[in-house]
């Protein structure tokens, strides 16, 4: 770096002001990606699975960089996921500080009453803490289930599907529909698209507001 020969694997690199060569050749940044993915039920997000289940890099062909996923979707969780090499921003955008929200249509095991709904509205207690307030649509009710809206504003480990159990429910299905201002608009379901400019900077705000 900038002459010096670093041995530290944990040194910092200002990729603006820092020279970085390797033998002798100048490295560059890899061209940045953001990949808006739209995943199927039944893709795992995790880069290589030991047993050999599918994984969401195996909907990515053609994608030459390492696009790291921002966040994760469960195994039965389909719906919007983001992946890209800036790791500034998927470090902000999973950060619970920043409390970007994100939206799941859920179809509950059961019919759902009002009371039920203001639980998960104020916050359920779950094992690993209270959640925040959320925002709850009633979407509709349809035979013995309940679909609904909910929009939360951290990422917890199973936290969707969690919050059903606390109040006696279950999530029969999950969706993400939306990241900050990302939606799905444009995608059939496996496929994969390159967000825009102006979508890339509209997501830098959410992080930023
Ligand atoms: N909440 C869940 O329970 N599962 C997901 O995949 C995403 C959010």
């Amino acid at each position: 770096m900038n002459g010096k020969v670093i041995q530290s694997p944990d040194h910092w690199i200002d990729l603006e002001r820092d020279k970085v060569t390797l033998d002798s050749k100048p490295l560059s940044r890899p061209e940045r990606r953001y990949i808006l993915l739209y995943k199927p039920k039944g893709y795992l997000t995790t880069y290589r699975d030991p047993e050999g289940r599918p994984t969401v890099y195996d909907l990515l062909p053609g994608v030459d960089q390492f696009v790291a996923q921002v966040g994760r979707l469960d195994l039965d969780t389909s719906g919007l996921l983001l992946l890209t090499n800036d790791t500034q921003l998927a470090e902000a955008l999973t950060n619970p500080e920043h409390k970007v929200p994100k939206t799941y249509l859920v179809k509950a095991a059961n019919l759902l009453i009002d009371d039920q709904l203001d639980q998960l509205r104020h916050g359920v207690e779950l094992k690993d803490g209270p959640t925040r307030r959320a925002e709850v649509n009633h979407i509709r009710d349809s035979g013995k289930y309940t679909f609904l809206e909910i929009t939360i504003s951290e990422g917890r480990n199973r936290q969707v599907r969690r919050m059903l159990e606390a109040i006696g429910s279950k999530a029969l299905k999950l969706v993400r529909t939306r990241l900050g201002t990302l939606t799905l608009e444009g995608l059939t379901i496996g496929k994969w698209r390159d967000l825009t400019p102006v979508e890339i900077a509209q997501l830098k705000r959410n992080v930023r507001n």
